[in-house]
């Protein structure tokens, strides 16, 4: 998609459709009163057009209002959103609206948006945001996952969104929009990786995207191959693979976005390419969503992604085992005991419980950092979508720092996050009377245990677990994804990193 940035007013530009984005104050006095509003005002020649229009619905410019409005200026159509009391205003209301407003334009098969504000809106943000929260709400609400529908109809795409400001200055305008793209675009890589289905994207095709988009964007990567990773004896990761047909895939890439800072941090995804349980089995219904159980990985890529083309000043390695989960002859089984890169020997009790054990050596590997601080990202437990649903990321760990500032990276963002506890008491549910550790904790607090499981492979090192399994597959479309994979994670962690470099 093209996405631009004109210090232009939006009177002064020509495209299919025009995105509105008004505050109730906007339209107050213009719908009201006869006498010309702020709306109204901006509309100038075309008034009488407008107010019939106006008057002809409830419009009022409060949020998930949206009204269209045919015969205005130079569009063929413009669309007249609501974000609500102009006191009330932030990001993620911009982001709601915006994604509205392109979501019209692009269901009526218009090609080109030129998206804009009233001027009073600029007084409220600040100008980056302004543009940034736009342009992010509109490209992410626009994302479709149309690849494999053939015949006609079914893919069409928006080609363009000009956002158009006289009033804001061209160099930070530009600046918000080429963010806003770039951290976009590795939304998009996120979501189509999660959206593909499992026998198109498996380890070896995850490892090859990983190192396709470090070439592209000068990142170091290094892909282990099986033989590497017997090498390394990560015993969690071949237990795991054991089952399937295709090989395993270590994948590690490294980000210096500061070289002369010897601080890294780590990441660490969940790359699980299809999660059919194993030997203890899945039932067949909704298994297919196990395709999105590598989102965590998906993230890593994403987020490195975003942070090497924003160029964010800070040192980040990207780590993702990855592998399927399948139960074959081969396959591992509950009751066998396998033993970690750390050492660490686990029982496995349950096949399905993968996550952790594939895990278990990424964590213990990302020590070799001498990192500031490891975050992790899994769908790890059904349980976690019972607790929290689709609408916040379960996070615990031991990192108290890191954790404050993710939670406000998701406030910023609304990836938001919510903090279970890591209480020692929990840890006898996951004793093993014949190995070091079991990996299921029982019916109650899943989420937690398997946390606590984490826990025992990263050693002393300040350490976030983020459980995305309701964040990252959503079965209803969001206020700005579609339904399937949400990308999360890679917002969140490209500001929360926009946060740690800023704080030097
Ligand atoms: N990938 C699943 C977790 C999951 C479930 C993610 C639903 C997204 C939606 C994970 O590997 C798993 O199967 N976990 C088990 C653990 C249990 C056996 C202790 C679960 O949550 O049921
Ligand atoms: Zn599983
Ligand atoms: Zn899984």
């Amino acid at each position: 998609m093209n996405v631009d940035f004109k210090e232009r007013d939006f009177t002064a530009l020509k495209a299919d459709a025009l995105v509105l984005v008004l505050t109730k104050e906007d339209v107050a006095a213009g719908s009201k009163v006869k006498k010309p509003g702020r709306l109204v005002a901006a509309f100038r020649g075309d008034e009488s057009q407008l107010l019939a229009a106006l008057s002809g619905s409830n419009f009022s410019g409060d949020k998930g209002e949206q009204v269209a409005v045919y015969g205005l200026g130079k569009y063929k159509v413009v669309f007249l959103v609501g974000a609500g009391d102009e006191s009330e205003l932030t990001g993620e209301r911009l982001r709601r609206a915006a994604s509205a407003g392109v979501r019209a334009a692009q269901s009526g098969r218009f090609e080109s948006v030129v998206m804009a504000t009233l001027d009073s809106l600029l007084e409220k943000m600040s100008h980056y945001e302004v543009v940034h929260s736009l342009l992010e709400g509109g490209i992410l609400g626009a994302y479709k996952f149309d690849k494999y529908f053939t015949l006609n109809g079914k893919n069409h795409k928006l080609r363009s969104i000009t956002i158009a400001f006289s009033r804001v200055d061209a160099s930070i305008g530009r600046k918000a929009a080429r963010d806003a793209q770039l951290v976009c675009e590795a939304v998009y890589l996120t979501r189509d990786l999660c959206n593909a289905p499992a026998n198109e994207v498996y380890p070896e095709v995850l490892a090859e995207v990983a190192t396709k988009m470090a070439r592209k964007y000068h990142v170091r990567a290094r892909i282990l191959d099986e033989r590497q990773i017997r090498k390394l004896r990560m015993g969690g990761l071949l237990a795991v693979n054991s089952g399937s047909a295709r090989p395993p895939r270590f994948i590690t890439l490294e980000y210096k976005g500061n070289p002369r800072s010897r601080d890294w941090y780590v990441i660490v995804g969940k790359g699980i390419t299809f999660d059919s349980g194993g030997i203890s089995l899945k039932p067949a219904a909704g298994m297919g969503e196990m395709k999105m159980d590598m989102s965590g990985a998906a993230a890593v890529i994403g987020t490195i992604q975003a942070l090497a083309s924003l160029k964010i000043p800070v040192n980040v390695a990207g780590l993702a085992p990855s592998t399927e989960n399948l139960p074959g002859g081969k396959a591992y089984k509950p009751g066998d005991v396998v033993k970690t890169m750390s050492g660490i020997t686990i029982e496995v009790d349950n096949t399905d419980a993968e996550g952790r054990i594939i895990l278990s050596d990424a964590l213990h590997y990302a020590k070799r950092y001498n990192p500031k601080a490891i975050i992790d990202m899994a769908t790890l437990t059904g349980a976690c979508v019972v607790a929290l649903g689709h609408h916040a990321t379960g996070m615990l760990g031991t990192g108290d720092e890191v954790m404050s500032l993710l939670k406000e990276a998701g406030e910023k963002t609304f990836e938001r996050v919510w903090q279970l506890p890591v209480y020692e008491e929990y840890e006898k549910q996951i004793k093993s009377d014949i190995a070091d550790v079991k990996n299921v904790g029982g019916r109650w607090a899943g989420t937690i245990t398997a946390a606590l499981f984490l826990k025992k492979f990263v050693g002393d090192y300040p350490w976030v677990h983020l459980d995305i399994a309701g964040t990252a597959m959503l079965e209803e479309q969001g206020e700005y994804s579609a339904r399937g994979g949400s990308g999360v994670g890679v917002r969140l962690l490209t500001q929360f990193f926009k946060q740690i470099a800023s704080q030097r």
